[in-house]
């Protein structure tokens, strides 16, 4: 069934290009272990180009371990493939090339480098395209985030926590991924930042980025998502329509307790962060 990987697949001008894969990742009984933990435990999901997915659980529950492994971080027995491929003997270098992109939980930017420096590595893995396919890249995401414009000689280090996700989303943009991992962008944020954020999300999914958001925001994170699986001490314990499970406040308060009761965030306003421009 699996078809080989066109090299080229990703090198469009748009961020999803290849329609013969509906299926764009599917994980099956995926298990992650950090020597006696099993932090995952029989995980398997799926979903469509296009769609935006969300992994919602408390803490500890084994989100961002499950992340690290569908980018290849970490060890894990199961399976992945991604547009109908088995990715499972890829490292991480060539996960990013097929195109998928993790933006971390802890950002990870290099802060003492500037903004616009931090974008420029995200093309890394597609700098043989050249200086042209790096500019045009950079003009999409400054379109996207103003902010990092105005900032782009600012060293990393000294922007706001919410100018921080930007850039971490930003320099993941850079490379024109097709499938976005996403790991708890609203983690740490006031709350006027955190809709920024959502609202970000949500331009992408419009703009046809397929995207795995992995939140502790269960509200606003099925208010933006397709489908959604609810994790628990390593296991998938629910899965469903966003908007069913939104619905469902004894299933939501029974697996996700407090997270689950953080009111649902406005998504009209802006501080300018956010600002969708269409390309
Ligand atoms: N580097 C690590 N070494 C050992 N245990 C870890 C490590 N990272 C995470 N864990 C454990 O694995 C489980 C899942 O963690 P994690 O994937 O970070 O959860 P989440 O992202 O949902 O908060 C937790 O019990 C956590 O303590
Ligand atoms: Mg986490």
């Amino acid at each position: 069934m699996s078809t080989a990987f066109p090299a080229i697949a990703q090198e469009g001008t748009g961020f999803n290009v290849n329609p013969e894969h509906d299926e764009l990742l599917k994980v099956e009984q995926l298990h992650v272990a950090y020597g006696e933990v099993e932090a995952v435990q029989e995980v398997s999901l799926s979903m469509r180009r296009g769609q935006v997915l969300t992994v919602i659980g408390r803490n500890g529950a084994g989100k961002s371990t499950l992340l690290q492994a569908l980018i290849g971080l970490l060890a894990y027995r199961g399976s992945i493939s991604f547009e109908g491929r088995s990715i499972d003997s890829a490292d991480v270098e060539s996960r990013v090339r097929f195109g998928m992109n993790l933006v971390p939980e802890k950002r990870e930017l290099f802060v003492s480098m500037s903004v616009e420096d931090n974008l420029i590595l995200g093309a890394f893995h597609r700098r043989r395209l050249g200086a042209a396919d790096r500019f045009s890249s950079l003009q999409e995401v400054y379109r996207r985030f103003p902010r990092l414009e105005e900032r782009k000689q600012q060293l990393a280090g000294t922007l706001s926590g919410g100018e921080r996700q930007m850039l971490a989303m930003g320099r993941a943009l850079m490379g024109r991924p097709k499938l976005l991992l996403l790991d708890e962008p609203s983690l740490g944020l006031a709350p006027r930042v955190v809709a920024d954020v959502f609202r970000v999300i949500r331009d992408l999914k419009q703009a046809g980025v397929s995207i795995l958001l992995v939140e502790q925001n269960a509200r606003a994170a099925l208010h933006v998502a397709d489908y959604a699986y609810v994790m628990e001490t390593g296991r998938v314990v629910l899965k469903g329509e966003a908007k069913q499970l939104l619905k469902d406040q004894r299933l939501m308060q029974s697996y996700l307790g407090a997270a689950a009761s953080i009111t649902s965030i406005g998504l009209a306003s802006s501080n300018g962060m956010g600002r969708w421009v269409p390309g």
